[in-house]
């Protein structure tokens, strides 16, 4: 089930970002903020740890979604491209299942918030 449902964010996600792919405008208005940016504001800082441990304010819990979907929207500087928007996405949807309350999704989201894991990969 988590393969299939890790599956359908990536469609999702790949759906939702196409159009910047192919259109490659660079006045585009919504631009995401930088992978750097979100590496400060969320990860750095503790912030997304503390919404892991179930210890974040609902505001800080929108914060870290909202910055983590900018970090899906960024490319990574190496690496796999479709691997990113997976592992990324995997972490946007992990914090989207904080912010509704599933059960256990702070676990599962702290989980998916392995800094060395993905710097290995992708920084
Ligand atoms: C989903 C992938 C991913 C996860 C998870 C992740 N990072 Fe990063 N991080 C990156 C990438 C990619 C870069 C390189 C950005 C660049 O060079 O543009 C980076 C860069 C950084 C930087 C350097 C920023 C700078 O200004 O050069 C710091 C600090 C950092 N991450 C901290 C963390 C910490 C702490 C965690 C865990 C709590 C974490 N990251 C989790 C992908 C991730």
């Amino acid at each position: 089930m988590r393969k299939v449902s890790a599956l359908i964010a990536l469609a999702v996600i790949v759906c939702g970002t196409g159009f910047a792919w192919v259109n490659e405008n660079p006045s585009m208005p919504d631009e995401p903020k930088s992978i750097k940016a979100v590496m400060k504001e969320a990860m750095k800082n503790g912030l997304a740890k503390k919404v892991a441990e179930g210890k974040a304010s609902d505001e800080e819990k929108m914060k870290v979604l909202n910055l983590l979907i900018d970090l899906v929207e960024n490319e990574a500087p190496k690496g796999d491209a479709t691997e990113w928007k997976m592992m990324a996405g995997t972490a946007m949807m992990n914090a989207a299942k904080v912010v509704v309350g599933r059960e256990g999704a702070g676990e599962a989201f702290g989980k998916s918030i392995d800094c060395k894991a993905c710097h290995d990969k992708f920084k």
